[in-house]
């Protein structure tokens, strides 16, 4: 057994193994001289689409853009609000705001950490009614709402079926922010099927930055879509607005996938369930290596939920001192997040205060990521959990 430090990813050992075919991505980009968009673009945008069983994928530059392009191509722009969480990557919230409109945040569910449907709905139900538009009027912003990002955060799928249903009641649009949760599957209870993260609203973002599921080599990002024209918006908005070359019919952004990304991303995605499948059967064995530790809170996945589990999140009161007693062990882990989006500096003028968001707050203050990713090896779990034992012992005697 290694006493080696565990990392808390390990972004070589999968590029290692697929050294040749991502060094013959870069000869093909220079012998062909075609870097930005083209073939290889195109062959990933369909390739990525059939992954997820959505119609059409459109590749962008990061999943912050296209966050913001699916937004601004669903119709969401200046003067609408939008419905999000505070327990996600700040980028949700930029993307929105970037794409002109203002952001309301609800609570989130305490056992998945996604949005909680219930407190959406008596969110939605309490606000003042848009005379104009009939719509929910933000209780922050007084603007009529017209969309909801529920977040897939750590890979797991919010509850689609209770989000889509109070969607459709409030006639509000959905966009799925899904830069965690690259081949996500929730089954609806409406057909039974098990879909996969990205299928759900009218438009759904991915991230590709390298420490994702599926992560580029350097940044990049999607939009899938069943919807054409949704598609051929964010195709135009990627593109500094234009459709054909030098005539800009809106005024766009340099948004673009390039090839050496597509390309290694197309090597990548013929390896993204295997990968899957090694972080949920790490996961398992997380879940019964830590089920006899005390006040420790491992993941909660409902039956119709099949999580990535882009991060594995224990919960615990004393988190900083159990990452303090890892990290003298050699256990690396992660904090997804410690300071909710409400609470940042940067929207301190938008007047939410500590208390307003209780379920949100308490989890930032209680959650830790343990290592995970493919190829973490039992007996690095069996140190973590060992660690994480030894820590228990140590606060009973503190
Ligand atoms: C939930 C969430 N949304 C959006 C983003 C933004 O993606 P990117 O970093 O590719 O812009 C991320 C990436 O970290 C994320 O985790």
């Amino acid at each position: 057994m290694t006493t080696e430090a565990i990392p808390f990813v390990d972004l070589v050992t999968p590029h290692r193994e697929l050294e040749n075919d991502l060094v013959e991505v870069f000869r093909t980009a220079i012998r062909s001289a075609a870097f930005v968009g083209g073939k290889e673009v195109d062959a990933f945008e369909s390739e990525f689409a059939a992954y997820c069983g959505s119609a059409h994928c459109v590749g962008v530059a990061n999943g912050t853009d296209a966050v913001r392009f699916a937004l601004m191509a669903a119709g969401v722009g200046r003067g609408d609000a939008v419905v999000t969480v505070a327990h996600t990557f700040i980028a949700t919230v930029e993307a929105i705001s970037q794409a002109g409109a203002e952001t309301e945040f609800v609570d989130i569910d305490s056992r998945t950490y996604c949005m909680s449907p219930q407190v959406l709905e008596e969110y939605l139900a309490d606000c003042a009614k848009d005379p104009v538009s009939g719509r929910p009027l933000g209780r922050r912003t007084g603007k009529p709402i017209k969309a909801i990002v529920p977040v897939h955060l750590y890979g797991q799928i919010a509850d689609m079926d209770a989000i889509l249903s109070i969607a459709s009641r409030f006639d509000l649009l959905v966009v799925e922010d899904a830069c965690q949760a690259h081949g996500a599957r929730y089954k609806s209870a409406t057909d039974g099927e098990w879909r996969r993260a990205g299928t759900f609203g009218a438009a759904a973002a991915f991230s590709f930055y390298p420490g994702k599921n599926l992560g580029a080599c350097g940044e990049g990002g999607a939009v899938t879509t069943n919807d054409e024209k949704v598609a051929a918006r964010i195709r135009m908005l990627r593109d500094h607005g234009q459709a054909r070359k030098y005539y800009h019919d809106l005024e766009g952004y340099n948004g673009r996938l390039d090839a050496i990304q597509a390309g290694f991303l197309r090597v990548k995605l013929r390896h993204l369930d295997a990968w899957n499948d090694q972080r949920r059967a790490a996961a398992a064995r997380y879940n019964d290596l830590l089920s006899g530790v005390t006040d420790l809170v491992t993941p909660f996945e409902p039956d119709t939920s099949k999580s990535v589990y882009h991060l594995y999140v224990v919960r615990n009161p004393q988190r900083d001192q159990l990452a303090e007693h890892l990290k003298t062990l050699g256990v690396s882990t992660g904090l997804h997040y410690p300071l909710p989006v409400h609470l940042q500096n940067c929207y301190r003028d938008w007047g939410y205060r500590p208390g307003a968001l209780p379920v949100t707050e308490r989890a930032a203050a209680e959650i830790l990521s343990l290592p995970m990713f493919p190829g973490l090896a039992a007996d690095q779990q069996q140190r973590v959990a060992d660690a994480v034992e030894s820590w228990r012992l140590v606060a009973q005697v503190d």
